[in-house]
């Protein structure tokens, strides 16, 4: 017989666990470059319209749709429409966490070298940190197997079972998470120089906006939201029955952003003030963080436990990832979760190698981009786009939207979703997507 499937202990667990997958390196690293990339306050302004219109409505239909059928991705869709292909949405989400654990290992391995870099002294005041950033990333081998630990960790969790583990182990990590930040905040904001960065950060420039910078905004959403790729169908099939659906979603989104705008404003002022470039892409907060610690008293403490936690944050966010693929061949295939989870960890750690040697030390490249950045152009330009597209689709028209909103709202103690929620599924957010989609591909 089976084991009894496992649920969230309490409400709280709930919440903190998908807001341990939201909030991770799509937060804290990758946020503040896409900003920087996309020019700055505009970008924050085009990405909150997306959150709001897109991230929200699909936060709900997610949690709805895994909470009403107790199953991985590909169980769900097949629950709820037997015999259809439309299990295969639930395949790009097992593909897409597969993808996106290759590469996201990779930069939680380099923050966890960060993490003994900063303890052992050799990131003080007076290193190039740009250099210092590019050479590490740089080298074949020290990267790889940081990215080897941060996968065998993840894999070991997820092999002993999910709920209780990740349940309790967010409950501590989320607020001290956010204390850093904001003393990080603190201290970017009162350096001198901060507030051409402020201006950069939090003034928009309406012209610079273009059909790329939706495209960006979409994919960052996404990607920060764990949407799109059914890891909050997974944790919202751990639900129980009496949870509450919008207050919870909302709650997600909420800290979800908290976080990453926290981070941005962290980041910026320190860009600007230490006279580093915004445009340095994925090596910005490894660059300018690590350069404001060692300016500050106890630099190397706060400096420590910045990187412990950015390590800690994509463990919480890795877990959903690997999750849904183990929930996968677990509840379908019946593969023993210690094994699936031992197969699937070691197959994104090949995947990751290649994607940790493009960053420098070997030129391999797809589509006249690093390997490393095709993963990451996959991810945010087709899969989750895609995947979320199509569950909305079939929330909306196969589920249909009435039951979708009827079971969302079952037990709901916060709010009601009124029939506007239908509306917004059924037409507004999948016709958002799919504009987006093909102005930022064709345009
Ligand atoms: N949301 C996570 C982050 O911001 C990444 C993630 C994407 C996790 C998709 C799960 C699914 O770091």
């Amino acid at each position: 017989m089976k084991p009894a499937r496992e649920s969230w202990t309490t409400k709280l667990a709930f919440i903190l666990a998908a807001a341990g997958s939201a909030v991770g390196l799509g937060n804290i690293w990758r946020f503040p470059y896409v900003v920087g990339e996309n020019g700055g306050a505009a970008f924050v302004i085009v990405f909150l319209i997306i959150v709001a219109l897109i991230g929200l409505p699909l936060m709900v239909t997610e949690i709805t749709l895994g909470r009403e059928t107790k199953k991985n991705p590909i169980g769900a869709f097949k629950a709820l429409a037997p015999n259809t292909p439309w299990w295969l949405v639930g395949a790009i989400g097992v593909l897409a966490g597969f993808v996106i654990l290759s590469f996201y290992s990779v930069v939680a391995g380099w923050g966890i070298s960060y993490f003994f870099q900063t303890v052992t002294g050799s990131l003080t005041e007076g290193t190039d940190f740009e250099a210092a950033f590019f050479d590490h990333v740089g080298q074949g081998f020290a990267p790889v197997a940081w990215h080897a630990l941060f996968m065998a960790l993840t894999g070991l969790i997820i092999g002993l079972g999910i709920v209780k583990g990740i349940g309790r182990a967010v409950r501590y990590l989320m607020p001290v998470l956010f204390i850093l930040i904001i003393m990080l905040v603190i201290r970017g904001v009162t350096l001198e120089g901060a507030s051409e960065g402020l201006q950069y950060y939090l003034q928009p420039d309406f012209t610079s906006i273009t059909w790329q910078t939706w495209l960006d905004a979409a994919g960052q959403a996404f990607f920060t939201l764990s949407l799109g790729m059914g890891a909050i169908i997974t944790y919202g099939s751990y639900l129980k029955k009496d949870d509450d659906v919008p207050g919870s979603a909302s709650w997600i989104v909420g800290l979800d952003l908290l976080i990453a705008l926290l981070a941005g404003l962290a980041i910026f002022p320190a860009v600007f003030a230490l006279g580093f470039s915004e445009a340095d892409g994925p090596g910005l907060a490894f660059i300018t963080l690590p350069a404001v610690f060692a300016q500050m008293p106890f630099g190397m403490f706060f400096g420590a436990i910045f990187f412990l936690f950015f390590s800690v944050a994509a463990l919480t966010s890795a877990l959903s990832l690997l999750e849904v693929v183990v929930a996968w061949l677990v509840d379908e295939k019946e593969m023993s979760r210690p094994k699936a989870s031992a197969l699937v960890s070691f197959g994104i750690f090949l995947l990751g190698i290649p994607a940790s040697l493009s960053m420098g030390a070997v030129d391999i490249q797809v589509m006249g981009m690093p390997f490393f950045d095709f993963l990451d152009y996959l991810q945010e330009t087709f899969l989750l786009p895609i995947g979320g597209l199509l569950t909305l689709v079939f929330a909306g028209y196969v589920f249909t939207a009435s039951k979708t909103r009827e079971s969302a709202n079952e037990n709901s103690t916060s709010f009601k979703l009124g029939v506007w929620f239908e509306w917004l599924i059924k037409y507004i957010t999948p016709a958002a997507v799919v504009i987006i989609l093909l102005a930022g591909l064709f345009l």
